[in-house]
């Protein structure tokens, strides 16, 4: 049997599961000292004064455009690729998602289109920082003091990325981060709400610390659960589990099995009762070990990213990411433009790497936001854009063997096969 590689490679510190996992069994698990330990430490590694931790990312978003007291029918500029949910929470707290267009090289919203969309209704925008790689910030924080906005960054994909030597999650009036599993920091779930703003900091912590603390119990399922499934997407995991599936489906033309892996779109009125926790001790404990080593972990999935897109020079059919000047990306994501995204898809799975089509959301189309329909072509046009594995636990010939594949799968075979080129 072929060892496979597989599309997604969770963060891990050794040693710190089981510490969790025991100060869960010793009565830690919910509430301790970690858990403002965890907070001053995130806070301190931005340079900021103050960060909330949540039961996830889209909470901290959530309670932030809650405590801006913005008028209804506000509209919220976000990015037109970005995760279904983080317009949603705006839908559910009654403002309006405006979607802008993308800049075709980095996949982020672009700022010119940001400042032809802004209306008198317009109040804040939310920069997603997709897949690690940093917004262009300086004429996006101009448009917003010419106009009068907030800014606040989704930095779910992105922690330790850095635009022009500073960090992203420090631009804007407040910012937030997402700890799940495949997350840049895993704590098997939760987030963090960071701000520069006493007042800001102060409502977010009222409205976080107003939620329940989940139960003993439940910690430890999610903490035993998330390893689980960590395990399972490592290299022996997968190879007997998901591969299989995913093997038999490039049989199967465009029968496309990973819809099955991420949330159904849905409105999310009222909100679930998971997402109305507190952020638990033990998580901090794990998220303590994995702040420690961010940096390294950080500079691993940029190593690959480099070798990776030296490997695929040249290659017709493909064009590796480009990076904005000056901005240090963390490839949460590692995205090419490819021909023929399908053919590569299934021809690099049969050889046993798996590979995803682009699986952030084009919001602009999804039904949940017809009412905020907004043309939006470069976000459109990305089903040419592939997901390859750059993170950090893929060893050197896991990166060449990677390389090869696409190599060999962009080949045209057949005389009588077209050669298709890439949308400009
Ligand atoms: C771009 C983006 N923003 C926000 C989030 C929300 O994070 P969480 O799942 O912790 O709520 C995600 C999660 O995948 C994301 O991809």
């Amino acid at each position: 049997m072929m060892r496979t590689i597989a599309r997604y490679g969770a963060r891990h510190v050794r040693g710190s599961m089981p510490a969790a996992i025991k100060a869960v069994l010793r009565g830690d698990g919910v509430r301790g000292s970690s858990i403002q330990q965890f907070e001053k430490r995130f806070a301190d590694y931005h340079g900021l004064h103050h960060a909330i931790s949540v039961s996830y990312g889209r909470m901290a978003f959530y309670y932030i455009l809650k405590s801006l007291d913005l008028p209804p029918d506000s509209e919220i500029i976000f990015p037109a690729l970005t995760f279904w949910v983080v317009p949603e929470m705006a839908r559910v707290l009654g403002f309006r998602p405006k979607f802008v267009d993308i800049d075709p090289e980095t996949l982020n919203i672009d700022p010119v289109r940001v400042e032809a969309a802004i209306t008198p209704k317009t109040r804040a925008i939310v920069p997603t920082h997709l897949y690690g790689q940093p917004c262009d910030m300086e004429p996006i924080m101009a448009a917003a003091r010419a106009h009068g906005l907030l800014v606040i960054e989704d930095c779910a994909h992105a922690l330790g990325a850095a635009y022009k030597g500073r960090k992203v999650g420090t631009f804007g009036n407040a910012s937030f981060f997402s700890f799940q599993m495949l997350k840049p920091l895993n704590t098997y779930g939760g987030g963090m709400a960071l701000t520069n703003d006493a007042a800001l900091a102060a409502r977010v912590r009222r409205l976080s610390e107003a939620e329940e603390w989940p139960e003993a119990k439940n910690v430890f399922k999610k903490i035993l659960l998330g390893n689980l499934q960590r395990k399972l997407i490592g290299p022996y995991g997968f190879t007997f589990t998901m591969f299989l599936a995913f093997y038999i489906a490039s049989f199967f033309g465009d029968y496309d099995l990973s819809r099955y892996l991420w949330e159904k779109i849905r409105p999310l009125d009222p909100l679930p009762d998971s997402y109305r926790r507190r952020y638990t001790n033990a998580q901090a404990m794990i998220g303590l070990e994995m702040l420690k080593n961010i940096d390294a972990f950080n500079a691993l999935n940029r190593a690959h990213a480099k070798r990776v897109t030296a490997g695929l020079s040249g290659v017709d059919g493909v064009r590796p990411p480009a990076e904005l000047s000056q901005t240090e990306s963390v490839y949460y994501q590692y995205c090419i433009r490819a021909a023929d995204p399908d053919r590569l898809k299934h021809r690099a799975i049969r050889a046993g790497v798996d590979v995803e089509i682009m699986h952030v959301d084009i919001c602009n189309v999804l039904e949940l936001f017809e009412r905020f329909k907004t043309d939006c072509p470069v976000a459109e046009a990305t089903e040419h854009t592939l997901q390859l594995p750059v993170y950090a636990s893929l060893t050197d010939k896991d990166l060449d063997r990677i390389i090869n594949v696409i190599r060999n799968a962009c080949r045209v075979d057949s005389p009588v096969e077209e050669k298709r080129t890439y949308p400009a």
